[in-house]
């Protein structure tokens, strides 16, 4: 075991070097912490604080695509597994761990490609397009285009240091989605290096192929070398606001089970979220005085006139008062609701606050009862800090077909949920930062929760990776590919993409990697080994 590990391990550094790759750190080396720690968000799956978390033999930073194919193909002659990194917001750690496929984690030797130094985003505003590397963030992305167009944007999710490769691979809901849907609704073509190092786009990958790589999950199919974009029009003024109620539980509840029939049927230029916080002192659960705060994030395409129109007749429950509204520019819109404080900022590729972190996800596609309303408000009392995300859909989104991407949460969804809890080295509830309490409470929470979700199957989004639905992992007893298709197929399989689309997934999986070299703990199951 050891002698074999030595041999692979010294293989990687002289076939990279062979192939003209010099930009890589093996374990061990000054360097090394330092890359592989960079793009880890969740400290859950910090190394090697961790201590238990095996660490990858080397990290690779290939600066462009045929370094990108030497890494593959280097990885692939050493026996190392792939994992492929973006920006690192997996929230399962997929892309800088193993710990998959029944493996013996331990043992399991392997090599992260980092695409961080393949961030280049180039911007055709004369055809609204940009072909842009999976290593660029979101902010990245945002910035080039702004700096382009002022009448240009591109629909994606909030977070700047988000990156393009694993974000768009899953979907990518943000801000704009109501009105332009999901990032990956708004591919047009994409590079992708396959597990024999061949570079294929959209024509020679087949529409099977290029249909999976847009939502059906990073990690499953190669290296999502590039996209190409379609960019979108927006105003030159957008309406942005954040405004905070407080009151009583129940009338807070009231406020909440009221823009659930709001927020998915205002127009596509409308978006308006919900924001919880769990437990703690500045938060959702009842204060001394019996009182709750919710706040609001909202974003309309157009001017302050037009979102008080709207809002106080649709909505005249949440008292929006003008002065709470701030007109700006979409790429400015972009850095308020990513934490910044101007949009230089979104260039940034460092995360400026990292914690340990657990998240879950749900769908409501009926509303919930004002009485249970209140009753979650107050279960959100109980717990340890975080949060939960009512993210509105309808609009645009719910004109796109269930099976035109792998995504299929479009027409009936309400809302989607996202619950996640926090926590920093050391505090309680777990020790060393492990957070087993924390996790506990919130697993708790969500069996709370089903009720009043969607169900069979209780729906889940990719991009908020769940190993809790179950991996590939807990296959590994089971020898047959078919089998590890079907226990895939019935649970997290189903929960994110649907029956119908999780099959046609394990097609695509079956032509392009048959032989599973891009695996990880959910990736898709090709039908034969
Ligand atoms: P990371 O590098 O960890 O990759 C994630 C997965 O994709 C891994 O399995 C990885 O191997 C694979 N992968 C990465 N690059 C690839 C490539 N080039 N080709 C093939 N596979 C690749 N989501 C959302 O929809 N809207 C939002 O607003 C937010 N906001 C948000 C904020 C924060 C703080 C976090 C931590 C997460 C989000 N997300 C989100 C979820 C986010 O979309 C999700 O975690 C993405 O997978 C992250 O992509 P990264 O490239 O950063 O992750």
């Amino acid at each position: 075991q050891h002698c074999d590990d030595r041999v692979a391990a010294g293989s990687l550094p002289s076939c990279l070097l062979a192939a003209g790759v010099r930009n890589f750190s093996l374990a061990g080396s000054p360097a090394y912490d330092a890359l592989l720690n960079f793009s880890i968000q969740n400290l859950r799956f910090a190394l090697p604080a961790a201590g238990a978390v095996p660490r990858p033999a080397a990290v690779v930073l290939p600066r462009g695509r045929s370094e990108l194919t030497s890494a593959v193909l280097c990885a692939r002659h050493a026996s190392l597994r792939i994992r492929v990194r973006s920006g690192g917001h997996s929230y399962e750690g997929l892309s800088y761990t193993v710990g998959d496929g029944g493996d013996d984690a331990d043992r399991v030797r392997f090599v992260v490609i980092d695409l961080m130094r393949m961030n280049r985003v180039r911007v055709d505003a004369a055809s609204a397009t940009a072909w842009v590397e999976s290593g660029a963030t979101l902010g990245e992305i945002y910035y080039a285009v702004a700096s382009s167009s002022s009448s240009l944007a591109f629909p994606a999710g909030s977070c700047s240091t988000v990156g393009a490769g694993g974000h768009i691979s899953g979907g990518g809901f943000g801000l704009l989605s109501r009105k332009f849907k999901l990032a990956a609704d708004n591919v047009l073509d994409a590079i992708l290096v396959d597990a024999d190092g061949r570079v294929l786009d959209r024509s020679s990958m087949g529409e099977n192929v290029f249909w999976a790589i847009r939502g059906g999950g990073g990690g499953s199919w190669g290296v999502v070398y590039a996209w190409k974009l379609r960019l979108v029009q927006v105003p030159n003024t957008l309406t942005a606001f954040t405004p905070k109620r407080t009151g009583s539980v129940d009338a807070i509840a009231g406020l909440v089970h009221r823009w659930q029939y709001v927020g998915s049927a205002l127009p596509d230029e409308f978006y308006l979220s919900v924001f919880l916080t769990i437990g703690g002192a500045s938060s959702s659960s009842p204060s001394r005085d019996g009182n709750v705060t919710v706040s609001f994030t909202g974003l309309v395409l157009g001017s302050k006139e037009l979102a008080m129109s709207v809002l106080s007749e649709r909505f005249p429950e949440l008292g929006l008062a003008e002065p709470e509204m701030s007109e700006m520019s979409w790429v400015e819109s972009a850095a308020r609701f990513a934490g910044l404080s101007s949009t230089e900022e979104l260039t940034s590729r460092a995360s400026r606050t990292k914690h340990y972190a657990k998240s879950k996800s749900d769908y409501v596609r009926s509303p919930i009862a004002r009485g249970a309303v209140a009753a979650i408000l107050r279960y959100l009392a109980g717990g340890p800090a975080g949060y939960v995300i009512l993210d509105p859909y309808g609009g645009a989104m719910a004109r796109e077909g269930s099976g035109d991407t792998p995504f299929p949460h479009r027409a009936g969804n309400l809302y989607s949920v996202q619950y996640g809890v926090t926590w920093e080295a050391g505090d309680d509830g777990g020790g060393g930062g492990g957070g087993e309490a924390r996790m506990a409470w919130l697993r708790a929470l969500y069996a709370y929760m089903a009720p009043h979700v969607s169900k069979n199957p209780r729906a889940a989004y990719v991009n908020y990776v769940d190993l809790d639905l179950g991996t590939n992992a807990l296959a590994g007893n089971v020898s047959s590919p078919s089998s590890s298709v079907s226990r895939a197929r019935s649970t997290w399989g189903s929960a994110y993409f649907s029956p119908a689309n999780f099959d046609r997934l394990v097609g695509a999986k079956t032509l392009i990697d048959r032989s599973n070299v891009f695996s990880n703990a959910q990736s898709i199951p090709p039908l034969q080994i």
